[in-house]
């Protein structure tokens, strides 16, 4: 089974940038432990500052992936584009934060994505990726 992890604008800054909310270690260093985890999928990754680019991966995976786990930072709660291309594929997608996003501000609390993914998983930190991947295997079984 395949899965993609996509990544929006910013997250290429895991590690340093506001370590007291999004922690300090890399997304890179983060996804060798769950290729670790999980050597039972193919797990591919992407990050993207760039919304566009980050819809054209969104088609690709319909027809690549099992399930793309997407953390859309700041473009969940803006961008109704990437809310369509959701919408559009068939490929589940699961919405992930590292922060707690309902714990922050008021602005963070908007989703265009959750309505049209599978799920949320929001606040655990890096494990909320984990948390995704495992409840796509729990699904599969
Ligand atoms: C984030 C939360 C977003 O509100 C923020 O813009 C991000 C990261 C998270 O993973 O906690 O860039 O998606």
């Amino acid at each position: 089974m395949k899965i993609l992890i996509l990544n929006g604008p910013n997250l290429n800054l895991l590690g340093e940038r506001e370590p007291n909310i999004y922690g300090n270690i890399s997304f890179e260093t983060y996804l060798d432990q769950l290729r670790k985890r999980f050597q039972q999928l193919e797990i591919n990754f992407k990050q993207s500052n760039h919304e566009g680019e980050l819809i054209d991966c969104l088609h690709k995976a319909d027809k690549e992936v099992n399930a793309v786990i997407l953390n859309a930072a700041a473009y969940t709660h803006t961008s109704i584009a990437l809310a369509d291309a959701v919408n559009a594929i068939k490929t589940p997608v699961i919405e992930v934060h590292i922060s707690n996003v309902f714990a922050r501000e008021e602005f963070r609390k908007q989703s265009y994505i959750a309505p049209v993914a599978k799920g949320v998983i929001t606040g655990f930190g890096l494990q909320s990726y984990a948390l995704a991947i495992q409840s796509i295997l729990d699904d599969n079984n």
